[in-house]
């Protein structure tokens, strides 16, 4: 029986992390998978997730099961933390999800089960794995116009030309901040414009937000999801914590539908649970646990906030460094738009072949689709970066 299994094609981002693995030279720079590195190349545990840790080993008496949509608790704490107070909280459904990813498969299936038909708009990019999520589930998707190659920012005006295709029923998937894989984002005017369209159209929202806090800070990040969530009849929004509280390991997600009509609540939170049994039954738990206590606790929440902070200050630090000395290096505003981007990612803009010489004769690492992660540098591997991109000729 085995043998009749295809193979299937290795995930990108995926491979490239064994690559870097399998690299002997010691000068190698990872900007691959999409994981927060402090200056010394390490992914730490954030202080507020250790205390709750500590707490928790003191405290937690049974890890007995807890409730198909996970810990209601969790559920409150994430819908304030993304949502605010946006939208009335007896309107909002939520499940626990092994991660982002596990958000939003259940979100996927969940509009394959309301409408067998749905079309999936998504950016031109967007992240690899929601093309092959939607590709296995078998639910066709439109690409919408995102990237403008030429400013390396959001193709605003083809967006939305694109966005007008939409037909009651579709779903038009969204990155709530911090564009993965681009960095370039839409200000809050140009998302009222495409609120507007949604409207029109009777498209269906769904917002993915990974990196709530990564990008202008943790309100700020929230922004464009509450005006969306506030503003149209129902919408789904997949949140993950794997990157702001980085627990990327303990897979902490969390589904939410939102709908307006409160007489559908039962039924949206039923299938939300009802999906979450089929494919793993109860939620990781241990994640979404430490989350809880670290926001519902004001001291640890003020110390994981701070962390977060920092991590997105130096971020922006390098991005600016990154900027700079290529301005220098290359004598040219070209790269401007790396200050400009914002969140862990930005796309540079350059062909795979490109990619591939600064993996093989420089030994750094990014995304095919040149996309480089931030958080991968620090204050010693920015020049280099900035001239193996010039010597290049990028
Ligand atoms: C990324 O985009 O690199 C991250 O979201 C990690 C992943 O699972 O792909």
């Amino acid at each position: 029986m085995f043998s009749n299994l295809k193979e299937q094609p290795a995930d990108k981002i995926l491979a490239l992390m064994q690559l870097f693995k399998d690299d002997p030279r010691p000068t190698k720079i990872d900007l691959g998978v999409g994981v927060y590195k402090n200056a010394e190349g390490v992914t730490p545990v954030m202080r507020a997730v250790k205390a709750a840790e500590k707490q928790l080993w003191e405290q937690e008496t049974t890890k007995s099961y807890v409730a198909l949509a996970g810990d209601p608790d969790f559920a409150d704490a994430m819908i304030g933390l993304v949502l605010g107070d946006a939208v009335a909280r007896d309107t909002v459904s939520a499940a626990a999800t092994p991660g982002g990813t596990g958000a939003c498969r259940q979100a996927f299936e969940m509009v394959k089960m309301a409408n067998p038909d749905v079309r999936v708009f998504v950016s031109n990019p967007t992240w690899p794995n929601h093309l092959s999520i939607l590709k296995y589930l078998g639910i066709p998707t439109v690409e919408y116009r995102y990237f403008d190659a030429e400013s390396r920012g959001v193709d605003f005006e083809g967006m939305l030309a694109d966005l007008a295709d939409v037909k009651p029923g579709d779903v038009v998937l969204l990155h709530g901040c911090c564009h993965n894989p681009t960095g370039a984002n839409l200000n809050l005017t140009q998302w009222q414009a495409v609120v507007d369209v949604l409207l029109k159209t009777g498209g269906v929202p769904m917002i993915d937000i990974a990196y709530q806090g990564f990008g202008d800070g943790l309100e700020e990040d929230a922004a464009a999801t509450r005006l969306v969530a506030s503003s149209v009849p129902e919408c789904l929004i997949a949140a993950s914590c794997s990157k702001n509280f980085g627990v990327y390991r303990e897979r902490t997600g969390i589904l939410m539908a939102v709908a307006q009509d409160k007489g559908l609540k039962g039924l949206t939170q039923g299938t939300l649970n009802y999906l979450n049994r089929q494919n793993y039954s109860f939620p990781p738990d241990h994640g979404a646990r430490l989350v809880t206590m670290i926001l519902n606790d004001p001291a640890l929440r003020k110390e994981w906030a701070d962390e977060l902070e920092a991590v997105r200050l130096s971020m922006l630090g390098l991005r600016q460094q990154l900027a700079d000395e290529l301005q220098r290096l290359s004598g040219s505003d070209r790269f401007g738009f790396l200050s400009q981007h914002r969140g862990m990612f930005s796309r540079l803009g350059t062909t795979p072949d490109m990619v591939e010489r600064l993996r093989a004769e420089h030994g750094i690492y990014m995304v095919g689709d040149s996309r480089l992660n931030i958080a991968g540098l620090n204050a010693q591997t920015v020049p280099i970066l900035a001239k193996a991109i010039v010597d290049t000729g990028i």
